[in-house]
């Protein structure tokens, strides 16, 4: 492999420990807290998890390690979409096992969860794992997004386990791979396996946060890197005053990635999925919100403007998710074949207009033709349409080009409107994590040997005190079952890790609400510039715009 001088030198870097874990193997001991309830439905979660459920919360502290000394076999696995910082998470976890007993052996399960079931890992080593120090990506083992849910595979999963004679299985994944995670253990547990399962929070979308986990790994990273381009547009903006640019970036339903570039660029709109849920927004009222943007900008002489759009955003318009379950059930089954047999667009048309229902065909009627030929042709393997694959960036910046026709029919608009289009998501999904994700990421593994070792299962690691230096931050463990609650998932009652969206009273979007009116005016951009990595602690080691606020920093 050719390597980059970055590469190079981010071998060398030295991720920084918790402060209670920083004085050496022999010097950490455990301090149990309260035992824990779930969030809700504590009834119906403890019966499902007998064994591992009401468990206590522990803390790790500088003292004697009382842990009784044991040969450990640990298999770890990535789950779902890559996060930077992953590599370090097992990096962490190989250096603590290795300290522990030189003896102790890594497995890394390939290619996401199915590497347990199809018994398909390799045995990490010093000469390995250091390729892999400090950087982004997860082709250390890859990952996938088999789900490990039901009885038939924790039984394979078990034979495995056995058949290597592991001991603990550290999954490290989102709010759907850490519920399976508990699941498991529980299974482990009532099955006497003796293995333990750890999980660990990953993902870009910040979904997997509650009072517990102050953030996902990779969120940190992905941001700082969208924030770094969308800063850069804003300049080219603000240089040419030629364009509008609508940027949709990831994070599936929740909004907090939108919301963090928002906070850390300042451009003229963001729209939040939640709040357009709150107060049941419609997709034309979306865009006259930015008109109202473009023509006021337009008075000022301003004929351009940035606007970050989150993915799932019309997910949440509810007119717009009526129209998906009626296209939907149009398309189900074997009707999708009769629409499938129709030679032309003019056709389909007017088979979709047959079937839909009059408020239904009245949205579809306003989108982009584009838009509308998207719903029905790329539909997932159910047959149902692939939201996240709307173009929702280019579907706003169209309905608003036909509200500014509108305007300057009306009179009250004479600027000139030109859009471009853009979405990041796999641009920050592996990029070199920052100072923080490195920081946390280690420690996160580190930890959740250290929770192998004092014997835990189905414990989350957890690191908190995060916006605060490394040296304070807080490492310890806290029960699956603790931040679960019972939600209903095709059809059925499953226990499941809450996830969060953004809260609308929450201190990072009181922020944003409070600055977003002069923002969409004026042209108020910051320039958060590219992750550093080297230099003064206030650039390199900086957290999120979004925890600094939680925190009330
Ligand atoms: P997870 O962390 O939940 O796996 O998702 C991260 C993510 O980047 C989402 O923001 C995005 O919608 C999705 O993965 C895309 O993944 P894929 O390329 O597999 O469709």
């Amino acid at each position: 492999m050719n390597l980059s001088a970055l590469q190079k030198a981010r071998y060398a870097y030295v991720p920084k420990l918790p402060g209670m874990l920083r004085n050496g193997i022999s010097e950490i001991c455990v301090k149990e807290g309260e035992p824990t309830q779930s969030v809700a439905d504590q009834e119906k979660i403890k019966a499902l998890f007998p064994n591992t459920y009401g468990k206590n919360e522990i803390t790790f502290q500088k003292g004697e390690n009382t842990s009784v000394a044991k040969k450990q076999v640990v298999g770890v696995i990535l789950s779902g979409g890559q996060a930077p910082g992953g590599h370090n998470v097992i990096c962490g976890l190989y250096d603590a096992l290795k300290a522990t007993n030189p003896e102790n052996v890594l497995y890394g399960f390939k290619k996401g969860p199915s590497g347990l079931l199809e018994d398909d890992y390799l045995i990490f080593d010093d000469e390995y794992i250091d390729q892999y120090r400090n950087t982004g990506g997860f082709d250390i083992i890859g990952s996938g997004r088999t789900k490990l849910e039901t009885e038939a595979q924790f039984a394979v999963a078990a034979e495995v386990c056995k058949k290597h004679g592991i001991t603990a299985i550290v999954i490290i994944g989102g709010d759907d791979s850490n519920t399976n995670a508990a699941v498991l253990a529980e299974y482990f547990a009532a099955h006497n396996t003796g293995v333990q399962v750890i999980g660990c929070p990953k993902t870009i979308d910040g979904d997997l946060k509650n009072e517990d986990i102050e953030c996902s790994f990779g969120f940190d990273t992905a941001t700082k890197t969208y924030s770094e381009v969308i800063g850069n547009i804003e300049r080219d903006a603000n240089s040419a005053k030629k364009y509008w640019h609508f940027i949709k970036v990831m994070g599936r339903s929740a909004s907090h990635v939108a919301l963090e570039c928002a906070l850390e660029t300042q451009p003229n709109i963001c729209l939040i999925s939640e709040e357009v849920a709150a107060k049941k927004m419609s997709l034309s009222q979306i865009a006259d919100y930015i008109a109202d943007s473009v023509e006021k900008r337009a008075a000022n002489g301003d004929n351009f403007g940035v606007a970050i759009i989150p993915e799932g955003v019309v997910e949440f318009v509810p007119e717009f998710s009526v129209l998906i379950s009626e296209i939907n059930e149009l398309l189900a089954g074997s009707k999708a074949d009769a629409f499938n047999e129709l030679a032309s667009w003019s056709e389909k048309y007017a088979f979709i207009e047959k079937g839909l229902t009059k408020e239904s065909m009245d949205v579809f009627k306003i989108l982009p033709q584009g838009i509308q030929q998207q719903l029905f042709l790329e539909r997932d393997p159910h047959g149902n349409v692939q939201v996240s694959l709307i173009e929702s960036e280019k579907l706003f910046s169209a309905l608003v080009a036909d509200k500014l026709e509108e305007r300057r029919k009306a009179g009250t608009y004479n600027g000139k409107f030109n859009a471009l289009h853009h979405f990041f998501g796999y641009e920050g999904r592996c990029a070199f994590p920052s100072n923080f994700d490195a920081d946390y990421c280690y420690s996160l593994g580190y930890n959740a040997f250290m929770l192998i070792q004092y014997g835990y299962n189905g414990y989350l690691s957890k690191v908190s005190n995060l916006s605060k230096p490394a040296e304070e931050w807080i490492a310890g463990g806290m029960p699956i079952t603790k931040m679960m609650n019972i939600e209903r998932r095709h059809g059925e009652d499953k226990p499941v890790i809450k996830k969060a969206l953004v809260e609308l009273d929450g201190k990072p979007f009181k922020f944003f609400e409070a600055h977003r009116d002069a923002w969409a005016v004026e042209t108020a951009y910051t320039y958060p510039g590219a992750i550093q990595y080297y230099g003064p602690t206030e650039v390199c080691d900086l957290t999120t715009r979004t925890l600094a606020l939680e925190k009330g920093e």
